[in-house]
């Protein structure tokens, strides 16, 4: 209808000069009428210009004064001629909305003589106010200086109305041409197809963003991860627990009681439950000797080991604890039977009591990986990091030794960083030391070789980002989630 009518219009005529009045004379809606308008100014049947007009309109309060009169008449008017009347009388005769406005403005026009006696100080007065109202209603123009005061008093608002001028446009035609956008079996069958328009294919046109659901990019980059190590043969351990005794995150390990991280500051210990109430206590008793005298060949720490301290729960450290389970389930089976060698490796959380700041956060995820085999040496240790991290697109690596209280010997892992022309420290690793492996129950030949790194470094320096609050916590940054649609690890 408005199409046709557009269209049809301007065959005669130069111009549509008002949308408005346009819809107005042809009895079309004008809303129906601007969407045809954009529709054909994007096929460039026509030219729009955008047109706005400013009106002023009455508000609801300014639509009431208009019909029953201005708050401050309705007052005098309730006010006897003759006489006065108490306030708390005349309070029941108006409206309780009209009455407080109304009082002060009668008041304030010295209409009224205001106090627990009200009455009349003049004999006659005339509603402005509704006059106005009325006026603006009416689309009449007023004195500026009256607008202002109405506009005070929110009894009327400045409206915006939009609307278009409108010319032909390059690809004007009186009839708009329906063009095909797809070849059908009608179109062949009849032979219309010789007549139709095509539409042509808009190759760059985008799809609608889909809404669906987004994988967090710690969660695309673990899942490729796990793909890593699973090609890798890898089992990956249970992790679901987050709370652990101290045993099986530090002394299990070798970790003496005194040792710094185990301070509160590092570690977030638990007020309920605070004790585990489960340990193996035949391996326990051989954890507390090698810490207090060693053996194996150690000399061991040479100190009182105290059970109450090892009973203490905490959020785990690392996922270490979980790797001193399992390789604890290990050595048991292998009593039992025999020793199988295992690949084993977990990804997740892990709680320190630490600053937050650019890098860190008090909660983070770890990955972790190990091999228990007989005969490993370090040489191994170095061969299945270089499997690993190249998989990663890391290929060039280099080591420098450390210390870990579980690890003999230790190294740091290094990677370099195209983009920041420099080496990156990307992770730990080492062997077990027999002070942990052998009280388990391992025999002499069976080596453990291990590595942990963080999962955020990674993923922060493949999505590119610099601020660990931005990835993970309330701050994450839900638009970054949804424009990575893809991991951008490749398995080589
Ligand atoms: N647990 C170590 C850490 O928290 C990582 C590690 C795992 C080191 C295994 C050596 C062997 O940093």
């Amino acid at each position: 209808m408005a199409e046709e009518a557009i269209l049809g219009y301007l065959q005669n005529h130069e111009e549509i000069s008002d949308s408005g009045q346009f819809a107005t004379d042809h009895g079309l809606d004008h809303s129906d009428v601007v969407n045809v308008i954009k529709s054909l100014h994007g096929f460039r049947y026509v030219d729009a210009q955008d047109i706005k007009r400013e009106t002023d309109v009455l508000t609801e309060e300014g639509e009431k004064y208009a019909e029953h009169g201005s708050p401050e008449v309705q007052l005098f008017l309730a006010v006897p001629a003759e006489g006065s009347i108490l306030k708390e009388e005349l309070q029941k005769l108006v409206d309780p909305a009209v009455f407080k406005i109304g009082c002060s403005q009668a008041a304030k026009n010295k209409w009224v003589q205001m106090g627990n006696q009200i009455y009349r100080k003049v004999q006659h007065v005339e509603d402005r106010i509704k006059d106005l109202l009325l006026q603006i209603r009416d689309g009449q123009e007023i004195d500026t200086g009256d607008k202002k005061s109405l506009k005070a008093r929110k009894l009327i608002v400045v409206q915006t109305w939009k609307g278009y001028s409108v010319r032909k446009g390059p690809d004007y035609a009186p009839i708009r041409r329906r063009t095909a956008t797809d070849l059908t079996r009608e179109y062949l069958q009849g032979g219309d197809w010789r007549n139709i328009e095509f539409k042509e294919y808009n190759f760059s046109a985008k799809g609608p963003p889909s809404e669906g659901g987004h994988l967090h990019p710690l969660n695309k980059v673990k899942d490729r991860l796990k793909d890593i190590f699973r090609l890798m043969n890898f089992e990956e351990m249970p992790t679901n627990r987050y709370v652990e005794s101290s045993f099986w995150n530090f002394d299990a390990l070798f970790q003496p009681q005194q040792h710094p991280a185990r301070d509160s500051h590092d570690t977030f210990f638990l007020k309920a439950p605070e004790m585990t109430k489960q340990l193996p206590e035949d391996y326990v008793e051989l954890v507390k000797r090698v810490h207090e005298s060693g053996g194996y060949g150690s000399r061991g720490y040479g100190y009182d080991w105290k059970r109450e301290e090892a009973n203490k729960n905490l959020l785990r450290t690392h996922t270490t604890a979980i790797s001193s389970r399992m390789l604890y389930a290990v050595a048991q089976l292998a009593k039992q039977q025999s020793f199988t060698p295992k690949r084993y490796f977990s990804i997740d959380r892990v709680f320190r009591n630490e600053a937050v700041d650019r890098t860190h956060l008090a909660e983070f995820h770890q990955i972790e990986g190990l091999v228990c085999d007989r005969g490993l040496t370090l040489g191994h240790l170095i061969g299945v990091l270089q499997d690993f991290f190249s998989c990663l697109g890391m290929d060039k690596l280099k080591f420098k030794p450390a210390y870990n209280p579980y690890t003999e010997p230790s190294m740091e892992i290094f990677s370099y960083h195209k983009g920041l022309g420099k080496w990156v420290e990307i992770g730990n690793s080492g062997m077990f030391r027999p002070e942990m492996l052998r009280p388990m129950g391992f025999s002499e030949d069976v080596n453990v070789i291990a590595w942990g790194l963080s999962l955020e470094r990674p993923t922060m320096i493949l999505y590119g980002i610099d601020n660990i609050r931005e990835l993970f916590g309330h701050k994450v940054d839900l638009a970054l989630v949804k424009r990575n649609p893809l991991c951008l690890i490749g398995i080589q």
